[in-house]
């Protein structure tokens, strides 16, 4: 289910979010501040180059674009609406870091324009992803109309203060919705007018391996991570064989290991099968000790990159000290084959009996 559909089902409004579990603005303004101070410390000394992830970018299909391996998920700072100057201080930290991707979508309230006033001026320096539509309507054709894609597109362009965007995404529509080719259309009139240079879809299972087919298709945003590993299997090849780039989306499965009370009340429910799959797979960081990690989200992340047709990750983070140690733990690179392995039998232990669909 889409973030803000699954925020709706939850009940809890994002307003009215568990305020224990929300780091305080001051708080994360002063954080965001330090994420940047210590970045460059540790730069100087020579701890870590400052900007870590450029020399790991990984091409992005074919689309002649390289990506660095960890990208920016700006769905939370649209939906938890994160203040403009801890956004400001976040995404200018990861460009220094060498970040190059930013992903965000029509449907994440404030993210675009968000990304905008923090980045706009820099934007040679990074691609932006964006989607159109309305993934919790995904069945619904009003919402897949021309005239709304259009409006999607102008008012993206508008929002992220660009001239151009390097990779619109249908959200979630059905392969009804596709095959229909009016969405698809309006897209690609905006890549002849120039105002969008690469078409692609977000989504999951046999509708996104169907995509991956398309000639207009140049870009996939699946789910992939430790507790998602279905699109692995039927779609990653389809994917490779048309050099189709992919985004991997909640690539640390929403941090399934936090026990509930400690996650984001809108997220509770949204993130509450990858829950029930992290304890039903059963695994320990200390059968994976051979790794080097000591925590989850490390571990997490590069088994998602340890699938060289995912292009980029895209975490979602408001926290400064979250999104250092992922800027780190993509400077470390995949797992070893041994401990991807591990992982994948858990996997596929666990799921027997059960209905693990990738999960959008
Ligand atoms: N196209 C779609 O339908 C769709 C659907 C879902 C997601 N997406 C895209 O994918 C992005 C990522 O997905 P997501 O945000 O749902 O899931 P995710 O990136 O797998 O997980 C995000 C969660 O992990 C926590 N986290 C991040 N780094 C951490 C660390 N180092 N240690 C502990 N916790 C950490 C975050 O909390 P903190 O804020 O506390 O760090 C947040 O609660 C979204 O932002 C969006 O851009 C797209």
């Amino acid at each position: 289910m889409a973030p803000a559909a699954a925020y709706a089902a939850s009940g809890a409004s994002i307003r009215g979010r568990s305020l224990r579990a929300m780091p305080r603005p001051g708080l994360i303004r002063i954080r965001a501040g330090v994420l940047v101070l210590v970045c460059r410390g540790l730069a100087q000394f020579g701890v870590l180059p400052m900007s870590v992830l450029t020399s790991s970018r990984r091409p992005f299909g074919n689309t002649g674009l390289e990506v660095s391996p960890l990208g920016f998920g700006g769905a939370p700072i649209g939906l938890l609406e994160t203040g403009e100057e801890t956004v400001s201080a976040l995404l200018n930290g990861l460009l220094d870091r060498g970040v190059n991707l930013f992903d965000t979508a029509t449907m994440y309230r404030g993210s675009q324009d968000m990304i905008g006033t923090a980045i706009g001026n820099r934007r040679d320096e990074y691609v932006i992803v964006t989607k159109c539509g309305l993934a919790s309507e995904g069945d619904n054709p009003a919402r897949w109309t021309r005239a709304k894609i259009t409006h999607d597109i102008d008012h993206a362009l508008k929002q992220l203060q660009t001239s151009h965007i390097d990779v619109m995404l249908l959200h979630s529509c059905s392969r009804d919705v596709i095959d229909r080719g009016e969405a698809m259309d309006a897209i690609i009139r905006a890549r002849e007018a120039g105002k969008v240079r690469f078409a692609g879809y977000s989504g999951d299972n046999e509708t996104a391996a169907y995509a991956a087919t398309l000639p207009d298709i140049r870009v996939l945003q699946i789910s992939v991570n430790f507790c998602d590993q279905m699109n692995i299997d039927s779609v990653l090849p389809v994917a490779r064989e048309h050099g189709v780039g992919v985004m991997a989306k909640r690539p640390i499965a929403n941090a399934a290991w936090k026990p509930t009370e400690e996650q984001y009340e809108g997220y509770r429910n949204y993130y509450a099968p990858y829950r029930e799959r992290f304890e039903t797979m059963d695994l320990s960081l200390e059968e994976l000790a051979g790794t080097g990690e000591t925590n989850w989200a490390g571990l997490a992340l590069r088994f998602t990159l340890s699938h060289p047709e995912v292009s980029t990750a895209i975490i979602g983070s408001t926290n400064p000290r979250h999104i250092e140690a992922n800027v780190e733990a993509a400077a470390r690179g995949p797992l070893d084959d041994e401990a991807v392995q591990l992982i994948r039998g858990a996997f596929t232990a666990a799921r027997a009996g059960r209905d693990w669909p990738g999960l959008t």
